[in-house]
């Protein structure tokens, strides 16, 4: 089996490309990855290159998308711009990567017939309230808030019409919000456990009150594994493992962690347009393709990635200042 990750140098494909590397040991694994500033090479040390390649490139590139997509078996796509607040400065590398990079590979599985993974995002159902007792299912209607989720919205919709005009093999999952190893400094967890490694105080937006469904970034990978190998063309699966908490509790539970006073946070100005609440109905994957998390303890999963960024610090610390520099210039 030759699989094609895209975005695999990122937090989540890399994390699927080391998964997919101890548990599908006769599988060769090429990474298609424009090495953004979210991509770091980094991410991929350690593994074999007669087993993994990874080609610098981008996903608009129709002529490289092209070869690469002759020589695979399957895809599953993880590239994307990714992050809420960038996309609140400047959209259009999300309109470039989300959607025109999707539209991309979407031609090339039509003219190849290969299967597709698409991943996506529960961000494309809006939010809830706090109090809502429905959860996002695959029939939730689709209602993004940021440029982020609307982009990530328009590549679901195309994946849809390309199933359903062209006959392309493909799949999505909509998956909540992933913590782990490798995650870029300017997402919420590593923000808070950087900030903390550098004497300075965690960062919450706005009353901290807003919710989200935290996965552990394997039990995503086993996920995205089981759809590749079981799922059925042209339908879309929820990833969650019911880890519902504010981010008043996952600050407080950094600091407490850390050795902190769990009252040594600060509050700063919210998110234009911020996502109240986030939260996942997983039932269809589990009763249909047998899928269960395994990480379902967030305590004692924060506390190995706050390890990993206490051993990591040589690979955060290069980004951390820029990234800090950003967040100055927003006021956040
Ligand atoms: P990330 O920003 O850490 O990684 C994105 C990767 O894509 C980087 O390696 C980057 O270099 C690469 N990339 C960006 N533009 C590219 C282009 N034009 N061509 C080729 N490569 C390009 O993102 P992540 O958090 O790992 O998210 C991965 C995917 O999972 C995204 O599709 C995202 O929407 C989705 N997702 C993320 C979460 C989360 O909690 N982070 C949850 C659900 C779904
Ligand atoms: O739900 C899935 C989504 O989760 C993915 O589609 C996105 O790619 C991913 O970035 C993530 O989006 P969020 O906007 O939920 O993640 P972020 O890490 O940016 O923020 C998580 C929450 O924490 C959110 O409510 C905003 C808040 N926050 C964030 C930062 C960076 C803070 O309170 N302080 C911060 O410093």
């Amino acid at each position: 089996m030759k699989i094609l990750v895209t975005g695999g140098a990122g937090f989540i494909g890399s994390n699927f490309v080391h998964y997919i590397y101890r548990e599908r040991p006769d599988w060769q694994i090429t990474v298609l990855d424009a090495l953004t500033y979210a991509g770091n090479k980094a991410n991929l040390e350690g593994l074999d290159p007669q087993r993994v390649a990874l080609v610098i490139g981008d996903i608009c590139d129709e002529q490289l998308v092209d070869q690469l997509f002759a020589d695979t078996d399957a895809v599953v796509h993880f590239a994307a711009e990714s992050h809420n607040d960038n996309s609140l400065t400047n959209p259009r590398p999300f309109l470039d990567t989300n959607i025109i990079g999707t539209y991309t590979l979407l031609e090339a599985a039509r003219k190849h017939n290969k299967r597709l993974h698409h991943i996506s995002t529960d961000e494309v159902y809006g939010d809830l309230e706090l109090d809502d007792p429905n959860k996002f299912n695959e029939n939730t209607t689709y209602n993004p808030s940021s440029p982020y989720s609307s982009t990530k919205a328009g590549s679901d919709l195309l994946v849809r019409a390309w199933v359903r005009s062209f006959g392309v093999q493909a799949t999505i999952s909509n998956c909540s919000n992933n913590y782990g190893p490798y995650q870029h400094v300017e997402k919420f967890i590593p923000r808070q456990i950087t900030e903390v490694l550098e004497g300075r105080k965690p960062k919450l937006y706005g009353s901290g009150e807003n919710v989200r469904d935290w996965i552990h970034t394997e039990d995503h990978s086993s996920a995205v594994l089981t759809i590749l190998e079981k799922g059925k063309i042209g339908e879309t699966y929820m990833i969650g493992a019911e880890g519902e908490k504010n981010n008043k509790e996952v600050v407080e539970m950094i600091l407490e962690l850390m050795g902190k006073d769990k009252s040594d946070y600060e509050h700063v100005n919210d998110r234009p347009g911020h996502d109240l609440r986030y939260a996942i109905d997983a039932t269809k994957i589990k009763s249909e393709l047998g899928w269960q998390p395994k990480y379902t303890d967030f305590r004692s999963g924060l506390a190995d990635t706050i390890k990993w960024y206490q051993d990591n610090e040589a690979w955060w610390k290069p980004q951390k200042a820029e990234t800090e520099a950003k967040y100055q210039e927003i006021g956040r």
